[in-house]
């Protein structure tokens, strides 16, 4: 037993939640020394695959000349889709979606074959025959969204959503504006691109090293296509070099082909594509086309509006329908919309499946909105952010339109803290100032708000496992169904059970996601993983918990209702006390079970999916920023001078770890505002922005000059992990600031109420043509 506890060591037990804490793996990230798929050493044998794509848009695929594949250096097999045992799909949702194209070949890009090669150069080299060995007969190809739309040419029927009398009270509204708009899609740029490992076990199993969001899912859609049980497969992710939802469904290719290639040479096989064939190959953030209407009054409220959105879908549903599930879910953003419809089309185009990304549909459905209220808000020469807070939703208008109700709303206060904190009237009067005296550079200035449910939009998913083992020296290993991929789900998780043990977070180390230790999981996704994972590693941490208590209590003589578990110990409310590892190397000998699991659901969810209604989320994340740009009104270019963010995170667990997200999240939004801009060629449907080359992320260069982040401290006022809320997402919506700031600084070229077009992503020619749009004489050049 313990000598009794003296003050200075009880005020030593610090909480391990609420507390800012390295990256679990930073300093492995910083030496190199964190290890992703790639890294892992090969086995003997190891053979590499490499995919032979499609290189016509649309058509019918009549033969491979796979003898001419064949004979090439180092190449030891082609497998084509006649070689699944069982079903070549790995859709998601739909079976929709060939491993390799069987019959039609449905966009430019689309894997036919998988070459199989002595090393990797070969592989690839072989694949690149593509073009020749491949005979097709060519169909015409729906490239865009709009044609997709006109034909009636959709993945999934039509989604629409309506509250209220649209249609009369659009005709009865003071004043009315309709548009069209669009924005374009993002590529997710994880800097690790997609990779599979699959490794033959013994008694035909197989282990398959993933970068994958979703071990799970990779695990069943390849048993599947193996014609296997679940059980023979095993799918692990020690971490992904980023994700951002281009790895929840999209990694399921080429998991599902080294799969096959490995069964069927009996060989290690690894497939690891090359970034520009990741570009061709996946799908990304879907692009929207808007055609809107709306009524409002004098005074900028709006009284209803009505919305077609139609988003890129690509050649197949992937997750299509949840991400216009979710864009419906935001189009209202903060806004009380009393009478509203929206249509959403999914439509089909001959490209590449387009999936999840940071917000998916989300952002689409908001920024839709705060286009509209900008325009609003000029047409009546009023200052948006004013318009914008006259139409926040309040107490009596706090019901969105898929029926759910707001009941944590912040936005008001948030906002305020925000004007405040940045300055921005003052910031706003200065910048009319040096606009009246700058004739070639202009700047502007722009306040946003976000509104994000938290919670799977598919009521189901919205479940986790985790197991904790206590080992007899006192440490701890916990492993939950969640995937690492850089946002510090890991570390989240290890402070949740080390904080609820009573530890020091050096105690616990989180182990690699793992199909044979937790079984069906859900995608990290939807921002929920720590929600989800961290409340399953406590249950199991609890669990464990009242098991030490019990003894704990006899060893301390205490009741166990006055023990605390804190500094490495557990201490009585007598004084006394005893080192945790000495407690579980007692536990140990007197047999008391020392590891457990854990299971969470969210409480409270409901969805009918036909009716889009019903509470989709458990709470809202909020957050809101303010961004000024400086425009070259002769080059078109941009950069932002400072910008303002106050994001809600409840009551954070790990402040550092949710300033960096929201910076990452902020960047990542601007880049797809502003600079990334995806082109497709509008006869072949060839991606012609495949590399960075062509295809522009943000860098550290266009960071905000001035950045200042701020967490709005107030706890999640539903029963989350510690109060915290998710953070991964809703910061996305943040940039929407920059956008509608460079249109600010644009307007400030013409008249008084002009309301210039300009589309997004606003690279320097769109920003180029939305000026001259509104003053086609007054510029030189
Ligand atoms: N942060 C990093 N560093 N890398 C990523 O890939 N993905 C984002 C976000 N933040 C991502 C990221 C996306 S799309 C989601 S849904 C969440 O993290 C997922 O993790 P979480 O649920 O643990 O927040
Ligand atoms: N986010 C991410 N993935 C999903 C969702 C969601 O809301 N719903 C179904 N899959
Ligand atoms: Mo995130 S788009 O839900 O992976």
């Amino acid at each position: 037993m313990n000598k009794p506890l003296d003050l200075p060591i009880l005020s030593a037990a610090q909480p391990q939640v609420g507390v800012s804490r390295s990256h679990e793996s930073a300093h492995l990230h910083v030496s190199g020394e964190a290890s992703y798929v790639d890294d892992i050493a090969e086995a003997q044998g190891t053979l590499h695959a490499a995919l032979g794509l499609s290189p016509l848009a649309h058509g019918r695929l009549l033969a491979i000349d796979i003898a001419l594949i064949k004979r090439q250096p180092g190449v030891v097999a082609v497998l084509t889709a006649a070689d699944f045992p069982g079903e070549n799909n790995c859709g998601p949702l739909l079976h929709d979606d060939p491993i390799l194209a069987a019959d039609t070949l449905s966009y430019l890009g689309q894997p036919v074959f998988a070459v199989i090669a002595t090393d990797r150069e070969l592989a690839r080299r072989a694949a690149a025959l593509a073009k020749t060995a491949i005979q097709a007969e060519p169909w015409p190809a729906l490239l865009t969204a709009r044609e997709a739309h006109a034909a009636g040419h959709y993945v999934i029927p039509p989604m629409h959503l309506t509250r209220g009398e649209p249609a009369q009270a659009l005709a009865a509204a003071p004043h009315r504006l309709a548009g069209e708009w669009a924005v374009g899609g993002q590529e997710q740029f994880y800097l690790e691109g997609q990779i599979s490992y699959a490794l033959p076990q013994e008694d035909r199993g197989l282990l398959v090293h993933c970068s994958t969001q979703h071990p799970s899912e990779m695990q069943q859609l390849l048993a599947h296509a193996l014609g296997w049980s679940a059980h023979q497969v095993q799918v692990q992710c020690r971490r992904m070099g980023g994700g951002f939802g281009g790895k929840e469904s999209q990694s399921a290719v080429f998991a599902c082909v080294a799969a096959l290639a490995a069964t069927k040479l009996r060989r290690p096989v690894k497939l690891r594509v090359d970034r520009d064939d990741d570009f061709m190959i996946t799908g990304r953030r879907h692009g929207f086309d808007y055609r809107w209407q709306v009524g409002y009054d004098d005074d900028g409220h709006i009284v209803a509006a009505e919305i077609d959105l139609i988003s890129n879908c690509g050649h197949s549903a992937d997750l299509s329908a949840p991400v216009m599930a979710r864009a419906l879910c935001h189009f209202d953003n903060a806004y009380w919309l009393p009478h509203v419809a929206m249509h959403g089309y999914c439509a089909k185009t001959n490209t590449q499946s387009n999936t999840a990304f940071r917000g998916f549909g989300g952002p689409q459905g908001a920024l839709a909105i705060e286009m509209i209220l900008d325009s609003v808000a000029r047409r009546l020469g009023l200052d948006p952010l004013v318009v914008r807070q006259r139409n926040f939703y309040r107490d009596g208008q706090d019901v969105t339109p898929y029926g759910q109700r707001v009941e944590d709303n912040i936005i008001l206060p948030l906002t305020d803290r925000l004007i405040a904190t940045s300055d921005y009237h003052a910031r706003r009067a200065e910048i009319t100032a040096f606009n009246a005296h700058s004739p070639v550079l202009k700047k502007g200035l722009a306040l946003t708000p976000v509104k994000f449910g938290i919670s799977f939009n598919v009521v189901h998913l919205n479940q986790a496992g985790a197991l904790v083992h206590v080992y007899t020296d006192g440490s701890v290993l916990v492993n939950h169904g969640g995937t690492e991929m850089g946002q510090g789900l890991n570390t989240k998780v290890a402070q949740v059970v080390a904080h609820e043990l009573g530890l020091s977070l050096a105690r616990v180390r989180a182990s690699a996601t793992d199909t044979h230790k937790i079984a069906n999981t859900s995608a990290t996704a939807a921002s929920t993983g720590s929600d989800l994972n961290g409340k399953a590693a406590q249950d199991a941490a609890r669990k464990i918990k009242s098991r030490l208590a019990a003894l704990a209590a006899q060893l301390l003589d205490c009741p166990e209702d006055e023990l605390r578990f804190g500094g490495d110990q557990v201490l009585a409310g007598t004084g006394r006390s005893i080192a945790f590892t000495e407690l579980v190397s007692k536990a140990y000998l007197e047999r008391i079970q020392l590891w457990s699991d854990g299971f969470y659901t969210t409480p409270g969810l409901h969805w009918d999916r036909a009716k889009l209604q019903g509470k989709p989320f458990y709470y809202y994340a909020y957050g809101a920023a303010v961004s000024e740009v400086l425009v070259d009104t002769l080059t078109g270019e941009s950069r932002v001078l400072r910008a303002d963010a106050l994001h809600d995170v409840g009551q954070s667990l790990n402040p550092a770890l949710d300033i960096g997200q929201v910076e990452g999240a902020f960047v990542q939004g601007m880049g797809w505002l502003t600079t990334e801009d995806l082109v497709w060629h509008p006869k072949t449907g060839a991606l012609l922005t495949h590399a960075p080359s062509t295809y522009k992320i943000p860098t550290a260069n266009d960071m905000p000059a001035d950045f200042r982040v701020a967490l709005f401290d107030a706890p999640n006022r539903e029963d989350s992990i510690h109060r915290s809320k998710a953070v991964g997402e809703p910061p996305l919506l943040l940039p929407f600031s920059v956008l509608l700031a460079i249109k600010d600084a644009i307007a400030s070229t013409g008249p008084a109420s002009c309301d210039p077009h300009l589309r997004a992503p606003a690279t320097a020619e769109a920003v180029l043509s939305a000026l001259d749009a509104i003053q086609p004489t007054a510029r030189v050049g």
